[in-house]
């Protein structure tokens, strides 16, 4: 490993950008509380501003709280629940009776009928034309063109939050 040794001039610069800070504070402060209340108006409530996440539902409409939800979900349970832009996502328990840390958008990727989840068949099976996709929502059948998307299936303060999926898919190695 390398080290690099510490910079004599690191605290000028630091002393700098204090004082830039400083002026850039005082130009900006009228214009930060006029932006205030602008943006608070616009997050909506329970949002959290973390990224757009959204805590789930279940079929009645009530928050998702992850410790009751596995009492009555069982290893390999998938149930819908409303997700992110309201989209019908299944949350997944996995076999060690843990959430997944992804949820499955049950809208199918060829015409957007909602797919249901076949245990038998361990599969997702799509009613309108026969889209099949495999129990993490990877297609496996078409004419769906793409898999199922994903969520971000986040525990805050024990209650389960869905957070848009932007990285790569792990199912395909694909872009989102
Ligand atoms: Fe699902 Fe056509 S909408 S297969």
């Amino acid at each position: 490993a390398t080290s690099i040794p510490a910079d004599d001039r690191v605290p000028d610069m630091e002393k700098r950008q204090l004082m830039n800070l400083l002026l850039l504070g005082a130009v900006s402060l009228p214009t930060a509380g006029m932006l205030v209340p602008y943006a608070s108006f616009f997050a909506p409530p329970g949002s959290g501003g973390a990224g757009g996440g959204i805590v789930a539902k279940d079929a009645l409409g009530n928050d998702v709280i992850a410790t009751e939800w596995l009492k009555n979900h069982g290893p390999g349970d998938r149930t819908l629940t409303q997700g992110l832009k309201g989209d019908p996502t299944y949350l997944v328990v996995e076999n060690d009776k843990t959430l997944a840390t992804y949820g499955i958008n049950a809208v199918c990727t060829h015409l957007g009928c909602v797919v249901p989840w076949n245990a038998a068949e361990n599969k997702f099976i799509c009613p309108c034309h026969g889209s099949q996709y495999n129990n993490q929502g990877r297609v496996v059948r078409g004419p769906a063109p793409l898999s199922l998307a994903l969520a971000h299936a986040d525990i805050d303060e024990g209650k389960v939050v869905f957070v848009p999926w932007v990285e790569t898919d792990f199912r395909t190695g694909e872009a989102p």
